[in-house]
């Protein structure tokens, strides 16, 4: 089971980007922990990161032709992209929506996620434990009976 995991806008910097809201943890750290706990649960993770919405757009479609699902924590776009809304819907692909904060006890202008429609749940406020428990959830909604 391959599962995509993107991330976006400015998560490259995470590890010394405002800590007191997403943690100390590097992209790197996660993307390790995603990897090693996919091995664990017999999957493959192929990680992304993309600051441009385009991109991020053209790796979903890619996925359509490898992926099982996608893990996707689509940053500051979440809150904006009509476009990737539309690029999950149109590749199809089951999607867990994942944030390190809890966007609903932020700014009003993080209140609305226009990918959470097209997602089948979301997972937000653990820090870098989001997308470990985002992967679980992803894996066992992709394998259930
Ligand atoms: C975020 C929350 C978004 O509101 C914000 O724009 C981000 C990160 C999170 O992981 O908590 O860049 O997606």
């Amino acid at each position: 089971m391959r599962v995509l995991v993107l991330h976006g806008p400015n998560l490259n910097l995470l590890g010394t980007r405002e800590p007191e809201i997403y943690g100390k943890t590097t992209l790197a750290e996660i993307d390790a922990q995603l990897a090693a706990l996919a091995k664990e649960l017999s999957a493959e993770v192929r990680c992304h990161q993309s600051s441009s919405e385009g991109a991020l757009v053209d790796h979903l479609h890619d996925a359509g032709g490898w992926a099982s699902g996608v893990l996707l924590n689509a940053a500051a776009y979440t809150h904006t992209s009509i476009a990737l809304h539309d690029a999950i819907k149109a590749v199809g692909l089951p999607t867990v929506e994942v944030h390190l904060s809890n966007p609903l006890a932020r700014e009003e202008f993080r209140h609305v996620s226009r990918i959470a429609p097209v997602c089948v749940g979301t997972v937000s406020g653990f820090g870098a434990a989001s997308y470990t428990l985002g992967l679980r959830a992803l894996l066992g909604y992709l394998r259930r009976a």
